[in-house]
């Protein structure tokens, strides 16, 4: 069964658009659990536009699944992943100027810095995945830099209107998680997945886990995180179910 993994940044957004004390990421953290998440996935930010240190400390002493800590590969973020030894560290690109993470990591092109990441991070005992694109090129890179898995960014599949492009781009997808899987990557998946087009991101072989935010705290304003959660959980085990059927 797919695990499925929440994040929690945009209800931390909500409260950062007040500075206040609500609504709370840690709060939102357990209803998440409640609802049936596997994980909760954050991603404390160099500005901080959300996710905030507290909320990190807070979310690791309190929840009672894993952590995933979504973090760009700065000298700042290793130092607080390595204090805080969370389950697993994703490493994404990150530009300020970004409403959101824009794209994967390009790997290939940033070998050399990213060993000594990697491998300052497993020393501590975290699991080590890589944000990247459905190319090639980066999953290799990420078997090269000694990833213990990859993510897959789901982004440009979420936004394609047209059906062509969805299918080319679902191709590659199901590609990269190919190969991922033959040297010996765990393949998970996320960013810009939502309750209508998750069910072909979770049919491709070999992924175990997605990474949802924005569409699930979108509905959790009008129906509450537990039930946002669990709705989200029921659409990828009905794919889940669909493919097993036509196996
Ligand atoms: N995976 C990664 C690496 C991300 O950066 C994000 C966004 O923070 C997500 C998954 C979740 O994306 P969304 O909020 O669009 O579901």
């Amino acid at each position: 069964m797919i695990k499925l993994f929440i994040n929690v940044d945009h209800v931390a957004t909500v409260r950062q658009a007040r500075l206040h004390v609500e609504p709370d990421p840690v709060q939102a953290a357990m209803l998440a659990e409640l609802g049936g998440a596997d994980g909760i996935t954050i991603h404390l930010r160099e500005d901080r536009r959300h996710i905030q240190d507290r909320d990190v400390a807070l979310l690791k002493a309190t929840i009672k699944t894993p952590l995933n800590f979504e973090m760009a590969p700065t000298s700042e973020m290793v130092e607080i992943v390595t204090d805080l030894v969370p389950d697993q560290a994703t490493l994404v690109p990150e530009r300020r100027e970004e409403v959101t993470t824009e794209g994967g990591l390009r790997v290939d092109s940033l070998q050399d810095e990213l060993k000594k990441t990697v491998e300052r991070i497993q020393r501590a005992g975290i699991l080590l995945s890589c944000f990247v694109d459905p190319r090639p090129e980066s999953v290799k890179a990420s078997r090269e830099v000694g990833a213990d898995a990859i993510e897959i960014n789901t982004g440009r599949y979420s936004e394609l209107a047209g059906a062509e492009e969805r299918e080319e781009e679902l191709g590659r997808i199901h590609q990269a998680a190919d190969l991922a899987a033959s040297i010996g990557l765990a393949v998970h998946a996320g960013h810009g997945l939502t309750y209508k087009n998750v069910g072909p991101i979770a049919q491709v072989p070999h992924v175990e886990e997605l990474n949802i935010g924005h569409n699930i705290v979108a509905r959790a304003i009008f129906v509450g995180m537990e039930r946002a959660v669990r709705e989200m959980a029921e659409a990828i085990r009905l794919a889940e179910a669909e493919v097993r059927h036509l196996r």
